[in-house]
């Protein structure tokens, strides 16, 4: 797997359960600018590694802005920092000297089936797909969260992820490959409780306390917005839907993304009708087991010092 991030709260714990399952060969992560700067999210990244004691995996930095070329970041989310509310170490490592396409283009060089999770906007992906058409065939699937089937959380009709990058997003909905979208739909139904953040502390290793001061601070912006008491893990939920195990109910459907509407710019059409004569190419999340999710995180922090 190659993970394409953004981190950011969410992301940082894709990132922590594709690194805890042993089903998981993590090979490359790969930043993008999203919910915050590229200087940022990287950082982030390597920050992260720091404290899961895996700076042996290899980060490399990719697009610092979307296909248009205007920044659009999240700090409303997830603070100035892209990963603000705990006292996470230093990095103990650097970014490679390659970019994200050059780091994702050796790994599929090399390797016959990888699937690449993108939890962020899909620019560095979109980047790979057009630069390195001959590399598709190695790509088993794509598996990205982003979207909504309904409403958005960015705009009425736009999940961030799309919103910040709708081109990008487009071209990859259309890239032939085998694709997995996991929308708000499902995201917003994968959240933490204030007892799931108390369990996440209790646990009593650094790793954590360290989430729970996390999930604390991302679960302060849901509550203003829904009235929710804890935080929707929307990015783990894409790595939760790689492992497999039928947490996730996954339904079929045509999917395309609007990348010019005043109204609707990033909004991703899912097309839900019976009767639709479009292709459905793009299986799309539908329901998750809550509370096995939650299972899943808390065995998976456990792992760490
Ligand atoms: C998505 O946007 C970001 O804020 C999160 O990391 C997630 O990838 C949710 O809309
Ligand atoms: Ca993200």
């Amino acid at each position: 797997m190659i993970l394409d991030c953004d981190p950011g709260h969410d992301d940082a714990l894709a990132l922590l359960l594709a690194l805890a399952r042993p089903e998981v060969r993590l090979l490359a992560v790969t930043t993008v600018s999203g919910n915050a700067p590229l200087e940022q999210t990287t950082r982030n990244a390597l920050r992260v590694l720091t404290l899961l004691g895996r700076t042996d995996v290899p980060v490399a930095a990719g697009a610092d802005r979307p296909l248009d070329g205007v920044l659009r970041i999240a700090p409303e989310v997830h603070g100035a920092s892209g990963l603000d509310g705990a006292d996470l170490p230093e990095p103990a490592a650097e970014a490679v000297d390659a970019s994200a396409l050059e780091l994702a283009s050796a790994f599929l060089e090399a390797e016959d089936a990888v699937t690449i999770v993108a939890t962020g906007p899909l620019t560095n992906v979109a980047g790979l797909l057009s630069a390195r058409p001959d590399l598709l065939p190695r790509i088993e699937a794509i598996v990205l969260m982003g979207g909504a089937i309904g409403e958005g959380n960015w705009t009425a009709s736009a999940e961030f992820n799309i919103w910040a990058d709708p081109q990008a997003a487009a071209a990859v909905m259309t890239c032939g490959r085998p694709l997995a979208m996991m929308p708000l739909e499902v995201t917003h139904q994968a959240r933490l409780s204030t007892a799931d953040m108390a369990a996440m502390e209790a646990l009593g290793n650094r790793t954590g306390l360290i989430f729970a001061d996390l999930m604390r601070y991302f679960a302060r912006v849901h509550a203003e917005w829904y009235g929710w008491d804890g935080p929707p893990i929307h990015d783990a939920v894409a790595v939760a839907h790689v492992l497999g195990g039928g947490l996730i109910t996954t339904r079929r459907y045509p999917v395309s993304v609007e990348v010019e509407g005043r109204h609707t710019r990033g909004r991703t059409v899912v097309d839900t009708r019976p009767f639709s004569s479009a292709e459905a190419t793009v299986d799309v999340g539908v329901s998750i087991d809550r509370e096995a999710f939650v299972r899943m995180l808390l065995q998976a922090i456990a792992v760490f010092p």
